[in-house]
């Protein structure tokens, strides 16, 4: 029970009269053990193509990874979320480049081992969308994404993500039964120290627009995603979604997008106790990053929208913000 007591006595006030008070009764932090950074990738050579719906955000060829790499190390950063821009040329209805031992995600993950060791985390999508000539997670069959089909796919794709190194394998395409599937793959493979962070809630939201655009899936998107991804509204739903990859072997669960949705993050984190991952998507970094841009508002908002996160519960933010924040600023 919180004991209050009445004005004037009682003045809340007084403990944020200065700085220091300010700082010793904060209850939560921010700090970059707490951030994921996403990474573009795209075939070819020296290239680092800025995404255009996504400013401040690139698109970079596996040779100049280094740029990008050194700089998340050298902020400590602990995990990089990798994704790929495939050329729509090998892009088909199975999104058979997936399995492609020689695609983008497996040659950066590649190179990433080689070169930084377990300097950093390497976190991998497992969905068919960037591979996919329909733009969906999954094999479509009659105007239907099959279940089943697509978890089989999704699991060998799991399986050479971590055979190339991955360490944490995070599935994003809401098909039903892939966390056991993956896990019993993994352990038969002796891929036991392999973690999996489930995308577990994740709603059909317009917020990704951005991100069709940098993986080049947008344009190619038939109809919507709303018969595997979640209808936002919903709660109780993502509840049983959570319980159930929990029972399936995830070592950690997503929400997604982020802030529209901190209400779950909080529900999820106190029911399960288990490590939460919020995504904050490319619709809620635009938006921020252009009404800075236009000096609608000022970059502290930045840290304003990520402190929401660890308010609500969350234990680590996916953030395109990661490798760009400016720590003096959070005063
Ligand atoms: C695809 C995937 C999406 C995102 C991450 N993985 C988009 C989608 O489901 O359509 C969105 C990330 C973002 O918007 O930043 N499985």
């Amino acid at each position: 029970m919180i004991i209050t007591g009445k004005y004037p006595n009682l003045r809340l006030r007084r403990n944020r009269k200065s700085d220091w008070s300010r700082r010793l009764v904060q209850e939560n932090n921010l700090s970059i053990n707490d951030l994921i950074l996403p990474i573009f990738l795209i075939d070819g050579k020296n290239k680092k193509i800025p995404i255009k719906s996504m400013h401040g955000v690139y698109r970079y060829s596996i040779n100049k990874l280094g740029t990008i790499l050194d700089k998340a190390i050298n902020k400590k950063i602990p995990m990089v979320a990798l994704f790929p821009y495939t050329n729509p040329k090998i892009k088909d209805n199975f999104g058979t480049e997936a399995l492609n031992e020689n695609n983008l995600v497996c040659q950066a993950i590649k190179y990433i081992k080689k070169r930084y060791k377990n300097n950093i985390g390497i976190m991998c999508d497992v969905a068919l969308d960037p591979y996919t000539s329909h733009g969906h997670d999954g094999i479509l069959k009659k105007n239907i994404i099959l279940n089943d089909e697509t978890v089989s796919i999704l699991t060998e794709q799991a399986l050479l993500q971590a055979q190339m190194g991955c360490d944490v394998i995070a599935p994003s395409d809401m098909m039903d039964g892939r966390i056991k599937s993956i896990r019993n793959k993994l352990d038969k493979n002796n891929l036991h120290s392999v973690q999996i962070l489930s995308y577990a809630v994740k709603y059909a939201s317009s917020f990704y627009g951005p991100f069709r655009d940098a993986v080049g899936s947008k344009k190619l998107l038939k109809g919507n995603k709303k018969t595997y991804q979640m209808d936002f509204r919903n709660k109780n739903e993502a509840l049983r979604e959570v319980a159930l990859d929990i029972k399936e072997g995830a070592d950690m669960v997503m929400v997604k997008p982020g802030m529209p949705y901190l209400d779950i993050i909080r529900s999820v984190k106190d029911k399960f106790k288990i490590p939460v991952m919020a995504y904050q998507v490319s619709g809620e970094y635009s938006l921020i990053q252009n009404g800075i841009k236009k000096k609608i508002i000022d970059d502290k908002s930045i840290f304003e929208s990520l402190m929401s996160f660890k308010r609500a519960g969350a234990s680590a933010i996916v953030t395109y913000f990661a490798d760009s924040l400016n720590f003096n600023l959070l005063d």
